[in-house]
């Protein structure tokens, strides 16, 4: 067989890379805010913000601080938020009882904002690592995270968050079961409407460090996640993970890290057609940023590059501490 361009000259690939218009007609994925999901941190004081050291240009917020936080997302065309609360260290238990705590510091934030910009979308957390004294996802009993127990309590959360007005309940505990449990809880509360976001595959991590400083664990975690949360040496699993939260009725799936994970994202998205959520972690966050400030990455250009491979790879949104900066730069660039 004759390759054309045998004849008439060589295969240039470069000729669709010439002009900026000439890259833009061929580009295959875009990243666009519609993308973005914007994690934020609470704390309970009355009014302003504190830095999170760890996570240069990252605040934890006063429930006003970020109901205007969220007037400023929403401005932005930002779609959604995700709450991660700070609260007093003597609020923390054994058992994380303060989740079920329906005027704490998630509620209090969910009914706010609500209030005030009721058409950005709220997705909290029934993960108990804000509200136990020792940093686990979980109940711990005897050295173990105990799964049905914990499964008991996060489904009763997931009901008060919802009274609240969360729109979205996601789960990043990673016991067996949970998605399942909580969409019973909220049908019968009559919350048949509240959307599920599984935390399918959350692997135990080293980029969750700066994280757990935004939320005080980091001195009271005992142990590591390793028996809850995934193996990074794991792929088959996140499918056999995938395939339990679908049919506990799970609304979308996601990934967690996000760029050591994209082949991870690719294989959910091929295999089970959901929509499928990334979570650039705060690790990467803080790495990117300290790229920035020790001078070897143009910070701005290495976000919007991560951003668009999670898209490659098959994401439907992000979550991601960049996410204003992002509609920001967007919004010039359009
Ligand atoms: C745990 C949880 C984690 C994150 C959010 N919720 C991981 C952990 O501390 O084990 C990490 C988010 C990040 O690193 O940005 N429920």
């Amino acid at each position: 067989m004759t390759n054309v361009d045998d004849i008439t000259g060589s295969r240039r690939m470069r000729r669709n890379r010439r002009f900026e218009w000439q890259r833009r007609l061929v580009r295959e994925n875009r990243l666009t805010t519609d993308d973005l999901i914007w994690p934020i941190f609470l704390c309970e004081h009355t009014s302003g913000s504190e830095p999170v050291d760890l996570m240069p240009g990252v605040e934890r917020y006063s429930v006003e601080a970020a109901v205007d936080a969220a007037k400023r997302a929403f401005d932005l065309g930002i779609p959604a938020l995700a709450t991660f609360p700070n609260i007093a260290i003597d609020k923390r238990d054994a058992t994380g009882s303060a989740v079920l705590d329906a005027d704490g510091l998630i509620n209090q934030a969910t009914r706010a904002i609500k209030a005030a910009v009721p058409d950005i979308g709220i997705i909290t957390d029934v993960a108990l690592d804000p509200f136990t004294s020792h940093g686990h996802d979980g109940i711990l009993r005897d050295g173990i995270i105990v799964n049905d127990e914990t499964v008991e309590q996060i489904a009763k959360a997931a009901v008060i968050q919802a009274d609240a007005g969360a729109d979205i309940i996601s789960c990043s505990e990673m016991m067996d079961g949970r998605v399942g449990a909580i969409r019973a809880a909220l049908n019968a509360a009559g919350h048949n409407d509240v959307a599920i976001l599984a935390y399918t595959a959350k692997y135990a991590s080293a980029f969750y460090g700066p994280y757990r400083e935004a939320i005080g664990t980091d001195q009271m975690l005992k142990g590591d996640k390793r028996t809850y949360f995934m193996d990074p040496a794991n792929t088959d699993e996140a499918l056999r993970e995938a395939e339990l939260d679908i049919a506990e009725a799970a609304d979308m799936i996601m990934v967690k890290p996000g760029m050591p994970y994209l082949d991870i994202i690719a294989r959910l998205k091929a295999e089970f057609a959901m929509p499928t959520f990334a979570y650039q972690v705060s690790g990467e966050y803080s790495m990117i940023m300290a790229g920035g400030e020790k001078g070897f990455l143009d910070v701005d250009r290495a976000i919007l590059e991560s951003l668009t491979a999670f898209k490659r790879a098959g994401a439907d949104a992000v979550l991601t501490y960049f996410a204003p900066k992002v509609a920001q730069m967007l919004a010039q660039t359009t």
